[in-house]
């Protein structure tokens, strides 16, 4: 059986900066609510109008991440795309990664696990990887969120969140006995798929040809809608949980954590799993202060930048832990 490594990262975020004052001038809401409840400073929206979608941003965070591999894309064997935003209903933007990037015919599988996304698509790439059945693959998160967001008071819960952006990250096989991908860790929850969802466009129940007729500007179905406190209490719990078995399958002990990269929910979770686990300021990547939460594309912009920054060397256990709708939660333990 052959490894993965990570052989590649990259990541892109849209220029435009809101700032919470920037949003408190369009809702009821305030610098100091969205700060000490989450942590958030400023996120990045995509200006209307200017043609970034989340196709185009995972392809400039893609080509940074396949140039650092070194390897050229006609090496490229598999696209792997997560997102909750794509640009259509169907198809997924895996094939329009495809064709942007000019890769050949090769497969393209979107993934749709939410803030979960980019961990379970390691996964999928790790085990083709593991059979041999391919050598090197493209594994995209990338959100453009914000055109769908109710950026009113109604909204705030939810509104004041969530960014724009993209990350990518290359897999290959690996070429030595250190750097490898140890293992993966997946769970899902449906029970409480309703706690953190967008209802619409209503396949399940609701005929899309009803909701045209009822034109009612006042169907919240298409926002976000998230049972805030109900999640927040469920992610502590499965980070904890999902971030330990990870640990116990490798035989690691808490203290051989190097570096963790949780997703980018609220800082309040990271702080919360921190100090459960001991850790201390340098042994966690938080960027959401910057970016605001980006779904599936905040475990690769948050790994990017601590690789940028040097934060990860080689040897490191890297441990990248994420929960979020669905429910869904999964963890990835990394030897660097
Ligand atoms: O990434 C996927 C996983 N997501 C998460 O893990 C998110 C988990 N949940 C959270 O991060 C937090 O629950 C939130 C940040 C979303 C909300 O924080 P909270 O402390 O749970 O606030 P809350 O929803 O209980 O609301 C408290 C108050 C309410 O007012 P009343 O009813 O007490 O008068 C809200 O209406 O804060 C109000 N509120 C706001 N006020 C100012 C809600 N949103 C805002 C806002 N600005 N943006």
């Amino acid at each position: 059986m052959y490894h993965s490594k990570i052989s590649g990262l990259g990541y892109f975020v849209p220029e435009n900066i809101v700032t919470n004052d920037d949003l408190s001038k369009i809702m009821d809401t305030n610098d100091e609510w969205i700060q000490e409840r989450t942590g958030i400073q400023e996120r990045r929206h995509v200006l209307k109008g200017s043609g970034e979608t989340t196709t185009s941003m995972g392809v400039k965070a893609a080509k940074i991440a396949i140039e650092r591999s070194g390897l050229s894309k006609e090496e490229i064997d598999f696209i792997v795309f997560a997102t909750i935003s794509p640009d259509y209903y169907f198809p997924g933007p895996g094939v329009s990664l495809q064709k942007e990037l000019g890769l050949r015919t090769i497969g393209a599988l979107d993934v749709r696990n939410q803030c979960s996304g980019f961990v379970y698509a390691l996964s999928i790439a790790d085990q083709y990887i593991k059979t041999g059945m391919y050598k090197n693959i493209l594994i995209v998160g990338s959100e453009l969120q914000s055109i769908g967001l109710d950026m009113t008071t109604r909204g705030r819960g939810v509104s004041v969140i969530f960014g724009d952006g993209a990350g990518a990250a290359v897999l290959s096989r690996a070429t030595d006995e250190v750097s490898q991908v140890l293992s993966t860790h997946l769970h899902s929850e449906g029970e409480h798929a309703k706690e953190l969802s967008v209802l619409a466009p209503g396949m399940g129940g609701r005929w899309v040809t009803d909701i045209l007729a009822d034109n009612d500007p006042n169907d919240e179905s298409y926002f976000p809608y998230m049972n805030g406190q109900f999640v927040f209490k469920n992610a502590v719990v499965r980070f904890s949980e999902v971030i330990h078995e990870g640990l116990e399958a490798n035989n690691l002990q808490v203290s051989d954590i190097d570096m963790l990269i949780p997703h980018q929910a609220n800082l309040r979770i990271s702080q919360f799993i921190q100090k459960k686990f001991g850790l201390n300021d340098d042994q966690v990547y938080n960027n959401i202060q910057k970016f605001g939460n980006t779904t599936a594309a905040s475990i690769p912009i948050a790994l990017t930048q601590a690789w940028e920054e040097g934060k990860i060397k080689k040897g490191d256990t890297v441990v990248l832990a994420a929960f979020g709708s669905g429910f869904t939660w999964a963890s990835a333990i990394i030897k660097w």
